[in-house]
């Protein structure tokens, strides 16, 4: 039964966290300022709180899961699972300052708007995390079948 739970929170996080990340592309965009700013900065601090939940249920699923911790921690897919998710982690720091840098700088400046040259490189930088962050699923999908072993 706590297997099932853990992989019922572990899907329904994982959505989550994409629809989150899918959020913030939608808002980060040329022209982007004002109460966008506030809601990207709403989303994002869901997104960092998301993505710690994960981190939590995924370790419960490693160490109170059915198949037994070796089952994982000896598959060198479930650390190419793991160095991915640091990865995505480590990506979304930028934009997570920059919405911080943002936000700072249209409260003293009811107009701001961030750059299009900033705009651009933060989305390509979100584009990036995305690409890491589909390659979880398919580590995942490999592990969980014992591909690694
Ligand atoms: C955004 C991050 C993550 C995504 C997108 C993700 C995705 C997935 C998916 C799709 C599965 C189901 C695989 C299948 O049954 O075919 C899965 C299973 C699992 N994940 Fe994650 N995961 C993430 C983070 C983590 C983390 C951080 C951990 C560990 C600390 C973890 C540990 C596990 C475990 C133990 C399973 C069970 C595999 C099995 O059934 O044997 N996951 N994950």
């Amino acid at each position: 039964m706590l297997d099932l739970v853990l992989a019922v929170l572990h899907h329904l996080l994982i959505l989550s966290m994409a629809g989150l990340l899918a959020a913030e592309l939608v808002l980060v965009r040329p022209g982007v300022g004002g109460p966008s700013l506030k809601t990207l900065a709403v989303i994002d601090a869901g997104y960092g709180a998301t993505a710690t939940v994960i981190l939590v249920v995924g370790a419960g699923r490693v160490f109170f899961g059915a198949k037994g911790s070796a089952f994982y921690l000896e598959n060198p897919v479930f650390w190419a699972k793991i160095a991915a998710f640091a990865m995505v982690g480590v990506l979304s720091a930028w934009p997570t300052l920059a919405f911080f840098k943002w936000r700072k700088q249209a409260k003293a400046d009811l107009a701001f708007a961030p750059s299009t040259d900033e705009v651009a490189r933060i989305r390509r930088l979100m584009g990036l995390e995305l690409a890491v962050f589909a390659l979880i699923p398919i580590f995942a999908a490999a592990m969980a079948r014992g591909y690694g072993l």
